[in-house]
C-alpha cells in the first residue's frame, strides 16, 4: 500500500487524480469505480477541475458502488441521483455508460447478479475511488462480510445508518439495507484509491492499513491488492503505527493552485 498523509486535502486529491488518470489512460476502453460519500469529493472536484482544463472522460464507462434499497429514484440521497450531481455531470461522463446498482428491482438477487455481469462485460474496473466508514466498511460491506462477497443486499450497521444520518433528517430515515458491490469485487479492480480524512475514521483506517487481515474490518482485505494508494489527512492517521514511515516514502507534493 502507498499510503499519503497529508493536510492539504487538495494535494491527497491531485495524488488521487493522478493515479486515477494514469490507470484510465491504460485502458484501451477505460472503467472507474464511484464512490459516494463525504470522502472522495475532493477527488471529484479535482477531477472536474482537470476536465475544465481539457481531461476528456466522456470514454469512460462508471459503475457506483452502492445503493439503498428500497429509496426512490427521487430522493436527493438516491445513490443514483447522488452519482449524477457529484460525479456524472462535474466529470462529463457520458449518463449512459454510467451505472449505479439497483435498489429498487423486484428481484434485489437478479439484479445484484445483472450488475456484476455488466462489470465483467466491459472487462471489470480499472479503477476504484472508496471511502471508508468508521467500522471499517468498504462499499457498504460491513464488517463480518467475506472477503470474497460480491454484489448482493446487505443490512447496514446501527453506526453507518448514525453516521449517515447526516444525509437524512435522521438515523431512523436512513434506510436500513443496501445493495453494494462485494469486497471479492472491489478486490478485483485494477488498482485502488482511497480516501479519509476525520478523527471519526482513525480507528478504522489503522485496522486496514496496520490490522490483521479480517472480516472484523472489510477494509483490511485491501492489504492483499497490489496497487492500492490510501490517501488520508493528519487526523485519519492518527493511529497509524509506521506513519513517519509512509511520511518518509511517499511525499505529497505542497501544491498551491492557481485557477485565476
Ligand atoms: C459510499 C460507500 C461508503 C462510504 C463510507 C464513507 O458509496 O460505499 O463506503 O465511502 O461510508 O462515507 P463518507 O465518505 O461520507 O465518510
Amino acid at each position: 500500500m502507498k499510503v499519503y498523509i497529508s493536510n492539504n486535502i487538495d494535494a491527497l486529491a491531485a495524488v488521487a487524480a493522478d493515479e486515477i488518470e494514469a490507470s484510465l489512460r491504460r485502458s484501451a476502453a477505460p472503467v472507474l469505480g464511484l464512490a459516494t460519500g463525504s470522502s472522495p469529493l475532493p477527488v471529484y472536484r479535482e477531477l472536474a477541475r482537470r476536465v475544465k482544463l481539457g481531461l476528456d472522460l466522456t470514454e469512460v464507462t462508471a459503475f457506483a458502488l452502492d445503493e439503498y434499497v428500497g429509496i426512490p429514484v427521487e430522493h436527493p440521497q438516491c445513490y443514483a441521483q447522488v452519482i449524477r450531481r457529484e460525479a456524472q455531470i462535474p466529470l462529463g461522463l457520458d449518463a449512459a455508460r454510467v451505472f449505479v446498482p439497483n435498489g429498487r428491482a423486484t428481484d434485489l438477487s437478479e439484479a445484484c447478479v445483472e450488475y456484476e455481469k455488466a462489470i465483467a462485460s466491459v472487462g471489470g474496473i480499472d479503477v476504484q475511488i472508496l471511502g471508508i466508514g468508521s467500522d471499517g466498511h468498504i462499499g457498504f460491506n460491513e464488517p463480518s462480510s467475506s472477503l470474497a462477497s460480491r454484489t448482493r443486499v446487505v443490512a447496514l450497521t446501527a453506526e453507518t445508518r448514525r453516521d449517515n444520518a447526516r444525509f437524512f433528517g435522521s438515523a431512523d430515515e436512513v434506510p436500513t439495507t443496501c445493495v453494494t458491490q462485494g469486497i471479492g469485487t472491489i478486490r478485483e479492480s485494477g488498482s485502488i484509491v482511497l480516501i479519509a480524512q476525520g478523527r471519526t475514521k482513525s480507528a478504522a483506517v489503522a485496522a486496514m492499513v496496520e490490522g490483521p487481515v479480517s472480516a472484523v474490518c472489510p477494509a483490511s482485505a485491501l492489504q492483499l491488492h497490489p496497487k492500492v494508494t490510501i490517501l488520508l489527512d493528519e487526523q485519519a492517521a492518527v493511529e497509524l503505527r509506521f506513519a513517519d514511515y509512509y511520511r518518509a516514502s511517499y511525499t505529497v507534493a505542497e501544491l498551491v493552485q492557481d485557477d485565476s
